[in-house]
């Protein structure tokens, strides 16, 4: 009986696999303790008790990466199959990170060999952030922050349970403020009142249950900033499904369909530190090439080339920013990739070269399902691919034909280093006539208009796990491939969570190859790791307010994810748009990292052109700034690229100690100096934002804001987006123009928004925007600015008009000279002390 005396918020549940009477939960030994309300979806009526039996700990004993021990299970679990003894392996890596696996030792499981990691452990760290300690019979582990005793993980809550087919483990968490787990349309801290999220990528629109979802991206967050400045980030690198179920404790329960339990624990101290940490281990993402931060246009839609054209014309008339112009499948002859239509895009190649020529760019749509129904010798990608041996087969050993937009389709399998070279030969061929300068990689969950396969899935026990998920469609197969499909690292089920990363991997390597300059790739599914090759769209969002504020936290998890090049659909995909959602969307998408205004088919159009003089002239002014700070968002990118911090930032992650800041995810930073407030209400003509403590100056007219932190209603008419520039800082701007192009070659300018204690700093990243590995080859200027009040005038190299001095503390790289003439010759300022300055030069 006291076995059960557990309180509500931290009952266990028994029954995640299904639901439970009485009689099946006591016979489970489990808890039964009625509520008066539903037991479904609240807490659960059938619970484990305390100590319920699992598996014993054997001694742990030193390995060459750490400590290994043995568990042993003595009495079967209520799971077909178990795995009676598993091997425990912890590995400390670094100080602040702790990596652990948990697995069969008798049969090994296919492991994700994607995170790239020093995944090397180290027996002899001396010192590190945490303490483990275990609880032998029933095993569990708990896992303290050394400096203050404080336990981040207590897995000894509930059970761990190991069966071929499934896999259960809880624990606590040291806060009620998470964030993290995938992709999912939520605000930015997670529900924990009994939700769950399932991480299982999958072809669907973004919509309110929070355990339905498209593409996942796998990992945990903890935020504990309120408490004492610390987090806490577990990693899990498994490709299978997984489920997790919130509760208020505040816990959770990981259950996945097998395979092995792998986790890395990362001890912050502080959020930004904990995302760093994280990058470490999956990899710094990669550094985009400068156009791809100008605007986009695309819709499914454009169906000629003339009709693309026109819309280049109309934005060129409309003098309205635009660096890349997009074609959708309309491009394509019969929807196959790799052709195009010789009636409607015959002169497609002519046509991207007039692009080129007025400095702009080409990206067109990849999907990577390949049509299998063409006769025989009439399209080569499929014939070829056939011969080399590159399509998923299913688990007889046939080739998989699903259907997608051509109709039947095969799959490439990525995971074969053949498929690889014969994706490259396939985009080599089509950009010898086709000269495109990026591809977006859509449908790759990977999305089957049928269920597994034309042919249906064989009645095998991998196809319906005795676990069913809450996976959207009851089975794994859903909306994707079977399960049982084999590839050439392992079958669907282990690998079906890695099919776009895989496929963004071979994508961005073959445009490695063919255009040997930075690869541009959009990709929709995702993966941890997935920013070292992609920038990703959060998928067919619907044109409605909704949407644009939820847009938001999508955008943040991504840098928080490693993916920092991310954005919504501009003005929404799915339905019509009106054009006060459209300016407004625009307004925020001129801060998302990746903007593209992107359409479905049978909607009203969207392009900026469209609407009335006040519209356009609102848009054109939010692209414009955008364009302005692309020195400033550039910079952002090269530190990401070097150091994992984030681009697109949450509050939380700049003012940790702030309570304030915590949830807050309708507004966000650009780094740690730029904070934007859109207006995300239909009628709305004011925004409430917060302002952190400290001096805030409106980019807009250099008002001055003190804030205590606290809350200030600002005016929002139609033409403005509130954005603050946060004292202390210098923006690197440039003056605009209708491309990145042409804006490269313009003066720049720098916005210094001084301390109260009158100084200010910045710093510029610059490159020629799109060669491989500046950085890394050192073939780049690094300028850090800094302004401050002047004591000894002689001291200072740079003297400006005022008493406020800036001193070029630093550039290096190749093309220092040109940036060093140019930041030399500014000149004649009339500096106003405690103000938002700006400084031009040529
Ligand atoms: C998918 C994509 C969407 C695209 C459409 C047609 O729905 O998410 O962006 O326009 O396919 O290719």
């Amino acid at each position: 009986r006291d076995q059960c005396g557990i309180a509500v918020e931290s009952r266990i549940n028994c029954g995640c696999d299904r639901s439970l009477s009485r009689a099946d939960c006591e016979a489970r030994g489990c808890c039964y303790v009625p509520l008066p309300q539903s037991g479904l979806g609240g807490p659960p009526w059938c619970f484990y008790p305390v100590r319920y039996p699992g598996y014993k700990m054997g001694p742990l004993l030193p390995t060459e990466k750490g400590q290994r021990a043995t568990l042993a299970r003595s009495a079967p679990s209520y799971l077909p199959r178990d795995i009676p003894t598993l091997q425990l392996d912890l590995m400390p890596e670094t100080l602040g990170r702790l990596h652990l696996t948990l697995k069969d030792p008798a049969s090994p499981r296919y492991e994700v060999p994607f995170v790239t990691s020093q995944s090397r452990g180290h027996k002899d760290i001396q010192n590190p952030l945490y303490d483990v300690d275990f609880q032998p019979d029933p095993f569990g582990f708990i896992v303290r922050r050394k400096s203050n005793g404080r336990v981040l993980l207590n897995t000894t809550i509930g059970p761990l349970l190991f069966a071929d087919q499934y896999v259960q483990l809880s624990t606590s968490m040291a806060s009620s403020v998470i964030s993290g787990l995938g992709e999912h349309y939520t605000p930015i801290t997670l529900d924990l009142n009994w939700t769950s999220v399932s991480l299982w990528n999958r072809d669907m629109a973004p919509h309110v249950r929070p355990s339905e979802h498209f593409t996942f991206c796998f990992y945990f967050l903890s935020s504990q900033q309120q408490c004492d400045g610390y987090s806490v980030l577990l990693l899990s690198k498994m490709a299978y499904y997984v489920e997790v179920f919130l509760q208020p404790a505040p816990a959770l329960t990981w259950v996945t369909v097998g395979g092995i339990l792998d986790f890395y624990i990362f001890l912050g101290p502080s959020p930004q530190s904990v995302v760093q940490q994280y990058h470490e281990v999956i990899g710094y993402p990669m550094m985009p090439p400068y156009w791809s931060l100008g605007f986009h246009l695309c819709r499914w839609g454009y169906t000629s080339t003339n009709i693309t054209r026109t819309v280049v014309q109309l934005m060129r008339q409309a003098k309205i920013p635009l660096d890349v112009q997009w074609n959708d499948l309309d491009y394509a002859d019969q929807r196959r990739v790799f052709t195009f239509d010789l009636q409607r895009f015959g002169d497609l190649p002519r046509m991207v070269e007039e692009f080129h020529q007025l400095g702009m760019k080409y990206v067109l749509i990849l999907d990577p399902g390949i049509s299998s129904a063409s006769p025989p010798g009439s399209y080569k990608p499929f014939d070829d691919g056939l011969k080399r041996g590159v399509f998923i087969k299913n688990s007889t050993g046939q080739i998989l034909i699903g259907k997608v937009w051509p109709g039947p389709t095969a799959f490439p399998d990525f995971t074969n280093p053949t498929t690889q070279d014969w994706w490259t030969d396939c985009i080599r061929v089509f950009h010898s006539k086709v000269p495109v300068d990026g591809l977006w990689i859509d449908m790759n969950e990977p999305s089957n208009f049928v269920q597994g396969s034309v042919d249906g899935c064989p009645d095998s026990d991998l196809e319906k796990p005795p676990y069913t998920p809450g996976v959207i469609g009851g089975q794994l197969n859903a909306g994707t491939l079977c399960v049982s499909a084999q590839q050439y690292l392992s079958n669907h089920y282990n690998l079906h969570n890695l099919y776009g990363l895989t496929e963004a991997i071979a994508t961005h390597r073959a445009l490695l190859k063919v255009k040997s300059t930075r690869p541009f790739v959009l990709s929709r599914s995702s993966f941890p790791g997935l920013g070292r090759f992609s920038a990703h769209w959060t998928g067919d969002v619907r044109s409605d307010w909704e949407q644009l504020r939820f847009s938001i936290p999508g955008v943040l998890l991504f840098g928080l994810y490693g993916v920092p090049l991310v954005g919504a659909d501009v003005c929404g995909f799915g339905g019509d748009t009106t054009e006060e959602l459209c300016v407004r969307w625009t307004q925020l998408g001129a801060f998302y990292p990746f903007m593209r205004n992107h359409n479905d088919k049978p909607n009203a159009p969207q392009e900026p052109f469209v609407f009335s003089q006040q519209a356009q002239d609102a848009m054109r002014t939010a692209i414009t700034l955008r364009y302005s700070l692309l020195p400033f968002l550039y910079t952002l990118f090269h530190h990401t690229h070097s150091s994992g911090s984030t681009v697109a930032r949450p509050l939380f992650l700049e003012f940790p100690t702030d309570p304030d800041c915590q949830t807050i995810d309708r507004q966000f930073l650009w780094g740690s100096s730029l904070l934007i407030s859109p207006v995300l209400e239909e009628g709305a003509l004011e925004v409430t934002a917060y302002l952190p403590p400290g001096t805030w100056y409106s980019l807009h007219n250099g008002e001055a804001y003190y804030s205590k932190g606290q809350y200030i209603l600002f005016p929002a008419p139609l033409d403005t987006i509130n954005v603050h520039v946060r004292e202390g800082s210098i923006i690197p701007q440039q003056v605009p123009a209708l491309t990145t192009t042409a804006s490269r070659r313009n003066p720049f300018t720098l916005i210094v928004a001084l301390s109260v204690g009158n100084w200010a700093k910045g710093e510029l990243f610059w490159d020629d925007g799109e060669s491989l590995d500046t950085f890394e080859h050192g073939n780049y200027s690094y300028v850090l600015f800094f302004a401050e009040e002047v004591q000894n005038r002689e001291n200072f190299g740079l003297m400006l008009t005022s008493d406020i001095c800036f001193i070029l503390l630093s550039c290096v790289g190749a093309i220092q000279s040109e940036l060093l003439h140019q930041v030399l010759t500014v000149a004649g300022l009339d500096l106003p002390m405690t103000a938002m300055i700006t400084v031009q030069w040529s």
